[in-house]
């Protein structure tokens, strides 16, 4: 495979315009594809099969291009929007900050590839192929299972395997849990009649996040922070590493949602109200995911699938479907807004080769956006070119008007983990009536041109991959990204950097907790991080100084406030004064001592923290940072100097809770961008 690119210059400026010039590319690939998989019956385990297996071809074309970083876009107001439904004060929708905004400066260089596939290869084998699919075969592809038994798998040629929610492997979360069952459905596609393989789809949302004993990474609202795509690429690259070497080959990620309101449980998953920025990371994490050439040029690279298109974060307060606050909620916004901070994120990510995208189960305009035909077939795969596959939420054509409805509006995969072998006989049955033909052979060849593409078609689990998962060179990149993504608030009389070696009193609710520092979708769907390997802020801190039972026995006093864990509508809350009562409590002991204090808030969301600034010389917001607390101690002590900045507003009060940069009257304790050094 040759690829050759010439650069294409891409430079930010203005309010967030993307100038294009100079761009040429040309690259020839062979795609792995044609080889006929050699099926093991039973094999469930981690032993036997062959390393690599397949190999892997982009195929398609792919150029590159160079994001200037140095822009100074200004916020242009934008204020109105999102309406609250009675929760709490009206709010509006952010200015296109562009990528400073109120203060952020992107650190680096960087250059987004532009991908076009899939390559002439895979389209002929995938025609191929459909010419020869019985109805029930092509219906058996647009249907996601979760965990079914392995013989039905074989027998119903089922297309795609996933695990959300709380499930886990027979046995556990071990990397070997899940290698051992995922090679199980692995081997039943392969003997289904044609060898089509199986996708294998998974959270894998801040790292290979549901295996214990892999590097979880911040989520996405602390990598919004530090402003670096690299960093975020390299990131996608090795949860692609961790999740593949499991036999995963599906993350439901990234997220590329823009955040409005902080009641949302969902905001962590935000990279940040700024658009342009949330769309900027979305593609990089794309582009680690898959492979800087696209699917099936990653080495190992995994399908990505952007969610939840279209206006995923702007739903109005009071609107959850789901007894949350907003969460699957209606968008109260018009068609210019939604194309701006709903739609536009999605951009440079289905340039970059995107494979897959999740269609939102919320409404827009109370139209529910699962059945939507103009956003799904008129916007994204017409004006927006996308030539994946198109997949819905969690058991979302019920409430959409069902399943004919979903399919014709362009949906190609349903996710229906109980009920998918009832929705692909609906589907088979409805073919060339309720749902014509073609809009079928469309569906199939979507989901079989992502496969070919990705290069599944033939390949075995590369065993060799095993050993990298929670190795030190991945914990050392989540290290980093701590470092990067925590945002030094306030820093009074000069508090940090803390010397090395003192006494130090380490207290609160996340001192010592990896379940509060890695949050939702940690292991288990409501976070179960406490179960997984890594390094507390408290062990990290006593790797620097000794850590004291007294506080009056302290140089200084460190206490980690800490939201509880939760995901999705079960973290939605109508209030974000969440820190408990027993942390500020801490607070105040640690001010009363007379010691220096630095507060650390490990939180999926801006919490309130105005009343109490004064108990703390320094405050720092360290998101939701992953298992690699030494990354805190790194810039706690000054061995890194704080370089993150806020992605989202910081509110003062929760009347601020929905108010982001460009709105009017726009004054939060700490505006989007902010972020101090020493
Ligand atoms: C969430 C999705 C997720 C899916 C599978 C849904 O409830 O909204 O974001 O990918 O579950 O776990």
């Amino acid at each position: 495979m040759i690829f050759r690119s010439l650069g294409c210059a891409f430079s930010i400026a203005g309010a967030g315009v993307l100038f294009v010039s100079g761009c040429s590319d040309e690259s020839t690939g062979t795609p792995n594809g044609g080889a006929s998989p050699t099926p093991s019956a039973g094999m469930t385990g981690v032993a036997g099969g062959g390393a690599g297996g397949g190999g892997s071809a982009a195929g398609g074309t792919a150029s590159g291009g160079s994001v200037g970083m140095g822009g100074t876009a200004a916020g242009s107001g934008n204020p109105g929007g999102a309406t609250a439904g009675g929760v709490a004060p009206v709010g509006g929708t952010p200015a296109m900050g562009g990528m400073s905004g109120a203060g952020g400066t992107m650190p680096t260089e960087y250059t987004l590839p532009t991908v076009t596939w899939p390559s002439a290869e895979c389209t002929a084998k995938v025609s191929d192929l459909i010419g020869k699919m019985t109805n029930a075969e092509k219906a058996a592809q647009m249907v996601m299972g979760q965990n079914p038994s392995t013989s039905v798998v074989t027998s119903t040629s089922l297309g795609t395997v996933f695990c959300g929610g709380t499930l886990t492997p027979p046995g556990g979360s071990k990397a070997s849990d899940w290698a051992g069952m995922i090679d199980g459905y692995m081997a039943a596609a392969a003997a289904n009649r044609l060898q089509i393989p199986l996708l294998y789809g998974i959270d894998a949302v801040h790292g290979a996040s549901k295996t214990t004993g892999s590097v979880l990474f911040p989520h996405n609202a602390g990598l919004g922070s530090t402003r670096d795509p690299q960093l975020v690429e390299d990131i996608g690259h090795v949860t692609a590493v961790e999740a593949a070497a499991q036999g995963m080959s599906w993350t439901f990620a990234p997220s590329l949602s823009v955040s409005f309101d902080d009641r949302w449980g969902r905001v962590f998953e935000s990279f940040s109200e700024d658009p342009d920025l949330a769309g900027l990371l979305g593609a990089a994490a794309v582009v680690g995911l898959q492979g800087r050439q696209g699917l099936g040029s990653g080495g190992p690279g995994i399908v990505a699938c952007g969610k939840h298109f279209a206006g995923d974060g702007q739903a109005t307060a009071g609107t959850s479907s789901k007894g949350g606050v907003l969460d699957r909620g209606n968008v109260q916004i018009d068609e210019a807004k939604m194309r701006k901070y709903g739609i536009a994120p999605y951009e440079r990510a289905i340039k970059a080769g995107m494979g897959t995208i999740m269609v939102s189960d919320a409404r827009w305009n109370n139209a529910n956006m699962t059945s939507s035909q103009k956003l799904i077939t008129t916007i994204l795969k017409g004006e927006l070119a996308f030539k994946g596959a198109v997949a819905t939420d969690w058991q979302a054509a019920a409430e959409a008007g069902g399943v004919e409805a979903t399919v014709n509006a362009g949906v190609d995969v349903l996710m229906e983990p109980t009920e998918w072998q009832n929705v692909a006989g609906t589907i088979a049955n409805a073919i060339g009536k309720g749902i014509s033909a073609d809009r079928v052979n469309d569906a199939v060849r979507r989901v079989l041109s992502v496969k070919c593409q990705a290069g599944l078609f033939g390949k075995t689990r590369d065993m060799t991959l095993m050993s990298k998962i929670g190795s030190a060179e991945h914990r050392a990149l989540g290290r980093r990204a701590v470092a990067e993504s925590l945002v030094l608030l306030q820093n009074d009389k000069n508090t940090l950097p803390l010397k090395k070696n003192g006494k130090f009193w380490v207290a609160g609710s996340g001192a010592d907790s990896l379940e509060r520092q890695c949050g939702g979708w940690s292991v288990s769907w409501q976070g179960g991080g406490g179960g997984t390997t890594g390094t507390t802020i408290k062990a990290a801190i006593a790797k620097a100084g000794t850590v004291v039972a007294n506080v009056a026995d302290a140089d200084a006093a460190v206490v980690v406030l800490s939201e509880k864990t939760y995901a999705e509508f079960l973290g939605d809350s109508a209030t974000i004064d969440t820190l408990s009562q027993a942390d500020w409590d801490l607070l105040q002991q640690a001010r009363a001592s007379g010691k220096p204090v630095v507060a650390i808030v490990v939180s999926g969301r801006p919490v309130i923290i105005t009343s109490h600034l004064a108990q703390a010389d320094a405050w720092i917001a360290a998101w939701l940072p992953g298992t690699e607390g030494d990354g805190v101690a790194d810039v706690l002590f000054g061995d890194r100097k704080f370089t993150g900045k806020l992605s989202h507003s910081w509110p003062k009060t929760e009347a601020q809770t929905n108010s982001n940069l460009g709105d009017a009257g726009y004054d939060p304790l700490f505006k989007l961008g902010h972020g101090l050094s020493f």
